[in-house]
């Protein structure tokens, strides 16, 4: 097993522990939550804040549980998502969504149960002091806030009647990009790195990464299949999204430049950050 897929499995088994622990919660909401919460997914997220702290020095333990809470609120905004009101999406990780699943006023719940819980879970990270916590906690409501994740879902639905590539990057920098940037923030809070210069390069590798991610996801959905996205190909046909922006070459070259951008902010942190380029290579080549 490579690093990677031992990271996704040790942060799989935390969450599954996690969510079997809970407790007070009606049978059928617990039962509709695990299921959107496991079976599926990259887990990009907590991988990427992982990779961060090692490249630091820092041990995985004590990011196990904020892991969990990042990947609850991109969980949480992926089940939002998928709702007839959002891109009424009928498949998620190659199985229902979650309201196909359940139905809408459960899915509706589940989102906003896994947002509360996060931000539990984050109050209660066992090996962090306060002061870290709070500082997980204020950068994960920021990143999924309306000034974040929420208001680039906002603009994504309620678009103005001309845009620009301008508004496009700012709209996929917050809708995907400052939960990305949140996942690398994690990484740098619980290792307590306090060098400026490793905080900007990080902070800039994960703002290009996430460009690159929503872009390249826009293009998936137009180049690749239902079967292998596990989600709807075809889905952004009425929306503004970069394929619908430039040709199909430039877009590859767009993506392609922006992961070239990423990649050279790691080269600043030399071999520490190995783990990381051959993550970033395996997100950059991704068909899913
Ligand atoms: C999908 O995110 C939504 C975007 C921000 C592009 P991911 O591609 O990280 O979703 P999963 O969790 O791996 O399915
Ligand atoms: C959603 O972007 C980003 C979120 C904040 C959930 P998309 O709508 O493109 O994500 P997919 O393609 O459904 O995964
Ligand atoms: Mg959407
Ligand atoms: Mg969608
Ligand atoms: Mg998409």
């Amino acid at each position: 097993m490579n690093t990677l897929q031992a990271l996704r499995q040790r942060f799989n088994t935390t969450l599954s522990a996690e969510l079997a622990k809970l407790e007070h919660i009606p049978p059928a909401l617990h039962d509709a939550i695990t299921y959107s919460c496991i079976g599926g997914g990259k887990r990009l997220r907590p991988i990427l804040a992982y990779l961060v702290a090692e490249s630091l020095g820092c041990s995985f333990d004590k990011l196990d549980l904020p892991v969990c809470a990042l990947e609850l609120i991109h969980i949480y905004a992926l089940v939002h998502d998928d709702l007839p009101c959002m891109d009424d999406a009928p498949l998620r990780h190659g199985k229902a969504s979650s309201h196909s699943a359940y139905n809408e006023a459960t899915a509706v719940l589940v989102g906003d149960g896994l947002q509360a819980l996060a931000f539990t879970w984050l109050s209660q990270a066992p090996g962090l002091d306060a002061e870290t916590r709070l500082a997980l906690i204020a950068t994960l409501s920021t990143a999924s806030g309306p000034s974040g994740m929420v208001g680039g879902q906002y603009l994504d639905l309620h678009p103005p009647a001309h845009i620009d590539r301008n508004f496009l990057q700012n709209l996929h920098d917050l809708k995907t990009g400052r939960l990305i940037r949140a996942a690398a923030h994690f990484g740098l809070i619980v290792s307590g790195c306090k060098d400026k210069a490793t905080y900007t390069t990080v902070q800039n590798y994960a703002t290009y990464f996430g460009l690159a991610y929503q872009a390249q996801d826009d293009l998936l959905d137009s180049t690749s299949k239902t079967e292998t996205l596990g989600k709807p190909a075809g889905q952004d046909i009425h929306k503004h999204t970069t394929s619908t922006m430039m040709s199909l070459t430039e877009t590859k070259q767009h993506i392609n430049d922006l992961w070239k951008l990423a990649q050279a902010e790691l080269d600043l942190l030399g071999n520490s950050a190995k783990k990381l380029l051959e993550f970033t290579g395996q997100i950059k080549q991704r068909d899913y």
